[in-house]
């Protein structure tokens, strides 16, 4: 499914609801939970630029949707004291669209590019000088008339967000002085991003009941968020609005989200490996076609989770079902030529 307000694949509990975000997104580092290590890092560079009264170094935001890339680019903005102007890859169409974002720009101020992977290759070229010596070099008039001329930009922070770091090419991604990944979040940190959700949107939890959401939200923020306020729906409907642990879990097998957390689609794709391709190797874009999805969903939201838990393995030849995967469904794994895929 494409999000039409920025083309991207997502879904459904990894939809950004922009009211939702705009309500429960931390807008400090204090109350930004988990990822310590890069939250170490990060806040280092600020405090490092400000004490030496530059800009901050340009700085590439890579992971799976909805672990809060956005978030911190807000995030190291404002702990800056920085205008942050966003803008996204898919959006820039022309050179002129980057000439005059640029341009605009103040010094200190942080460009944030989202999905930066689908930022066309003719207008990243723009992109490589601008970041390093902060020049932009615009070709004025046509034909025989045409001539280069160089602008100097103000110094400015360059913040860019991906989820697929893989499609980035090597002259922009080293041009990143600072490169950090967003793992998914263990179910403890979760249990705290709820807890504090709860507080803001003013829902009656229990410690129990967060921690059933927790558990179940394929280790991301979003999908957490999402998921609390489903179940804030079901608990008020069904009954007196306290989420408990039981109700908690009513309302999650109501949507469908298994014990692990896997939703429809993840046990469609596992099912499909399984039952339409003997159990794997097979390609992305079969795959998406046997589950009716978009190849570059199925590669962005969903596998990157179904591999970490150990239900999918990425192999040259494609993707293979683990014995994890197998047990999920119930089925038992062919023998002979299939065993020797578990390894
Ligand atoms: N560490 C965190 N602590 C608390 N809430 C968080 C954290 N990270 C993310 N969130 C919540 O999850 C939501 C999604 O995060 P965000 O929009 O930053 O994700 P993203 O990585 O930019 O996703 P996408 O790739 O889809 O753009 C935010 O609105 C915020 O409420
Ligand atoms: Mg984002």
């Amino acid at each position: 499914m494409l999000n039409p307000m920025s083309d991207r694949p997502v879904s459904t509990l990894n939809k950004p609801d922009a009211a939702l975000e705009l309500t429960l997104r931390p807008s400090l580092f204090s109350e930004f939970t988990g990822q310590p290590k890069v939250k170490e890092r990060l806040e280092i560079a600020v405090a490092a630029a400000k004490k030496r009264k530059e800009p901050l170094d340009h700085i590439l935001l890579n992971g799976p949707p909805g672990l809060g890339k956005t978030t911190l680019a807000n995030i190291l903005a404002k702990a800056m004291g920085a205008n942050l102007k966003s803008t996204s890859g898919p959006t820039i169409e022309k050179a002129g669209d980057l000439a005059g974002l640029l341009t605009n720009l103040e010094e200190g101020d942080v460009l944030f590019i989202d999905e930066i992977h689908r930022l066309q290759k003719t207008i990243e070229e723009y992109l490589y000088p601008a970041m390093e010596d902060f020049k932009l070099d615009i070709i004025i008039d046509q034909g025989p008339n045409a001539r280069s001329v160089r602008l100097n930009l103000p110094k400015f922070t360059l913040i860019g967000a991906t989820t697929r770091s893989g499609l980035l090419t090597a002259p922009l991604l080293t041009r990143f002085a600072v490169r950090e990944r967003l793992d998914y979040y263990v179910a403890e940190d979760l249990d705290k991003i709820i807890v504090r959700s709860a507080r803001l949107l003013k829902v009656e939890i229990e410690p129990a009941g967060a921690h059933e959401i927790a558990r179940r939200s394929r280790g991301t923020p979003r999908i957490a968020n999402n998921l609390l306020r489903r179940v804030r729906d079901y608990a008020e409907v069904r009954h007196d609005g306290r989420i408990t642990a039981d109700v908690a879990d009513k309302a999650l097998a109501m949507l469908e989200i298994d014990q692990s957390g896997l939703d429809e689609m993840d046990k469609r794709i596992l099912e499909a490996v399984i039952v339409k391709f003997g159990g794997g190797p097979v390609g992305v874009n079969s795959l998406a076609v046997a589950v009716g999805e978009e190849p570059d969903t199925i590669e962005e939201v969903y596998e990157p989770y179904l591999i970490m838990e150990g239900y999918l393995n990425r192999t040259p030849q494609g993707r293979v079902a683990t014995e994890s995967s197998y047990k999920k469904l119930g089925l038992k794994p062919a023998t002979g030529g299939q065993s020797k895929l578990f390894n």
